[in-house]
């Protein structure tokens, strides 16, 4: 089947209440471990590359790359999508090598660091739905600034993210604001900012309402039933993955995720695209760091590469089933994205 809009299956997760993992990706192991993981649940897939994705797998391996995962596994519905767009270019070029959904995140300027006010984010978002609706491919916008609530820091991720301090109003999406964002814009998915952020460390201890904002959830949802939220900064940093890696040589500091009841919380208020970088880079660094440790005169790749996309695809697999999207692959009736295209006019 043709890749899928994000559209197509947030739609199709709201009707059935469930959410969606969106996966970041950066090579070959990583995109096997989350088919198979779809292929063992039957679950529809998000698949997400950041701008520094891109670059590092130089845009044609990533694009091939999906090629092989849309051959190999023809009943799993498979959206590839542009994680943190800072322009309208970089959207635009998403869309010229086949993603099928594109973020522009206008909450920040183009350099991805200055604070962007409300008129740019509206402009900016408001030409990319144009570009994207036309082709039929889906875009999310984001409204807050990604950050830490506990520090008042903004958050960073592949050179990506709101610098220095900001205000808890900076940080936290405004649910007023959010209404008139999604009617000026048309997004199909709008990111909102409660106190998570990308990267391991989010939290200093096992996070509550002071730090991890669920209520704007609730309130975001009130004003905008139809609108499918987005939890960036997602990943559960799982204390069992966390052991594994300081077991075997690793310096992590403690520290604590999103946890995956918070998320499930948000799933019954409106989110559906749930992203998640970070677990899959533990679980990977983990079983690469006990390979080495425990048998180090082994030196071929495959024999670390291997426990390492095994170890991916367990906590994929997980998730799969926590967020509900196991077993709906079956039940979603894929339609091109040219017919998609006619539903924006
Ligand atoms: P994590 O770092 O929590 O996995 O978040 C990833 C993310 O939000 C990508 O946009």
């Amino acid at each position: 089947m043709p890749m899928v809009s994000l559209r197509q299956l947030c739609d199709h997760a709201a009707e059935n209440n469930y959410g969606l993992a969106a996966f970041n990706v950066n090579n070959m192991e990583q995109i096997q471990a989350i088919m198979e993981a779809a292929k063992e649940t039957d679950s529809p897939v998000i698949i997400q590359a950041s701008r520094g994705a891109r670059k590092y797998t130089n845009d044609r391996f990533l694009y091939h790359l999906m090629q092989a995962a849309v051959e190999l596994y023809p009943k799993i519905p498979i959206c590839l999508h542009q994680d943190h767009g800072n322009s309208p270019e970089t959207c635009m070029s998403a869309i010229e090598q086949g993603f099928t959904s594109v973020m522009m995140d206008g909450s920040l300027k183009e350099d991805g660091k200055s604070h962007a006010d409300f008129a740019y984010n509206v402009a900016v978002t408001k030409k990319v739905c144009q570009m994207a609706h036309a082709k039929g491919v889906s875009v999310e916008g984001e409204l807050g600034c990604l950050g830490n609530l506990e520090t008042g820091m903004g958050d960073k991720e592949d050179g990506h993210g709101a610098e220095g301090k900001l205000t808890r109003e900076q940080l936290l999406t405004n649910p007023d604001e959010a209404a008139d964002f999604v009617k000026q814009t048309g997004v199909d998915a709008l990111a909102v900012a409660i106190g998570t952020s990308h990267g391991a460390y989010k939290f200093t201890r096992k996070p509550d309402g002071a730090i991890l904002a669920m209520d704007r959830i609730i309130e975001i949802h009130k004003k905008l039933p139809n609108t499918h939220l987005v939890m960036h900064g997602s990943s559960s940093v799982p204390q069992a993955l966390q052991d594994i890696i300081n077991k075997y040589g690793g310096k992590l500091k403690q520290t604590w995720g999103v946890p995956v009841e918070e998320i499930q919380l948000g799933i019954k208020n409106g989110v559906r695209k749930i992203n998640v970088d970070t677990d899959l880079r533990l679980a990977i660094t983990g079983a690469i760091r006990k390979v080495f440790a425990e048998t180090p005169e082994k030196f071929d790749p495959r024999e670390y590469l291997a426990p390492a996309r095994t170890a991916m695809q367990a906590v994929c697999k997980e998730r799969m089933i926590q967020f509900g999207q196991a077993g709906q692959a079956g039940k979603i009736k894929v339609k091109p994205l040219s017919e998609i295209a006619k539903l924006y006019n």
